[in-house]
Parts: C-alpha cells; structure tokens; sequence
C-alpha cells in the first residue's frame, strides 16, 4: 500500500497537469500571449477579414486573430473545427506524419514543444484531441470536448 501510494504521488508530480483542470484561465491563456499572440493578437483581423486579404497579412506575419476564449474555441469547436489541433499536432494524427505548421512555435526545443502540445491537448481532452473537419466530425465526438474556462 505504502509502495503504491508513493507510487501515485510520483506519478502526480512528474505529470501535474493529471492532477488539476486545464483551463483556459490559468494555462492556455499565458501559453497564447507568451507563443500566439504577436501574430493571432487584437492587431490581427478576425478569420473573414483574413481571408479577403489573406496573403497581405501573412506577409505580415499576421494569422486570424484568436484573442479570447470564445475565439479561440472558434477554431477548436466550431465552426472551424479541428484547426487548432491540426495545426499544433506533432505528427503522430496527422494523415501525411507531418506535425501541422504551428507545431513550431509552441516552443524553441522539441521538449518545450512537447510540453505545450501536452496542454492544449489536456486543455481539449485526450480523449476529444481530433483533427476532423466540421463535415467530418460527430456530435458524440464534439460532446468529448472539454476546454474548461
Ligand atoms: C510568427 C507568427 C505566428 C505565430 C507566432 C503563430 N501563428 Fe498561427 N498562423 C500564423 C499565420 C500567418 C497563419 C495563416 C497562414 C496559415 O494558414 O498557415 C496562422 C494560422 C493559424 C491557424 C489556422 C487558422 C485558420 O485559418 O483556420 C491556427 C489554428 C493557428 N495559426 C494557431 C496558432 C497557435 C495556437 C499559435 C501559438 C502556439 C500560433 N498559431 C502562433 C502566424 C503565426
């Protein structure tokens, strides 16, 4: 008993974010603002202005913004289910095995990276972590999201 308590409280501290909510509050906002915001920020368009003028503001460096919750969810949930994580996915859900083109800058190493994937898709759910397309994806699948506040 004693074995297996010691075990769980390693267990808990090599993996803290097992232990408490991901929320949007507390670790994906500071994420954003340190890795997304001075391209996905309030100087950046909102998706349907993006796209009329799109490449002007990728030569900007400039992405659709995603700056609140309900943006951000926006392009998890819907209606632009799935970018996020096709975006931000290393690979290993990706049709082709290449990690979608934002895997990069969620962190200078490949364990930073790791790192903050990890989250987002802790923020998500494991279980609802899906690159499926509005067309594509079910409503069960869509009722797996967790994406806490
Ligand atoms: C250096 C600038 C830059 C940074 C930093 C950046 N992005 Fe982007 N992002 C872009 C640009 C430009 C596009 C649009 C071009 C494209 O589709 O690749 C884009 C597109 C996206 C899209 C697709 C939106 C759509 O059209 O559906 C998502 C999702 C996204 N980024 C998420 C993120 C997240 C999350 C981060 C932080 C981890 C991030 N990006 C960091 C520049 C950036």
């Amino acid at each position: 008993m004693k074995k297996l308590l010691l075990g769980c409280a390693l267990m808990a501290a090599a993996m803290p974010a097992l232990a408490e909510e991901i929320t949007y509050r507390k670790h994906i906002r500071p994420l954003w603002e340190d890795k997304c915001e001075r391209c996905h920020g309030s100087n950046s368009p909102y998706l349907g202005a993006f796209e009329e003028n799109k490449k002007m503001y990728v030569d900007d460096d400039k992405g659709p913004r995603m700056d609140s919750y309900a943006d951000l969810l926006f392009f998890a949930a819907w209606p632009d289910t799935g970018a996020l994580m096709r975006r931000l996915d290393d690979g290993k859900n990706t049709k082709d095995g290449q990690p979608g083109n934002m895997h990069k800058q969620l962190g200078k190493s490949e364990e930073e990276r790791q790192a903050n994937l990890r989250l987002f898709r802790l923020w998500i759910g494991e279980e609802a972590w899906t690159l499926k397309r509005p067309k594509e994806i079910t409503k069960e699948e869509l009722l797996k999201f967790k994406a806490a506040y």
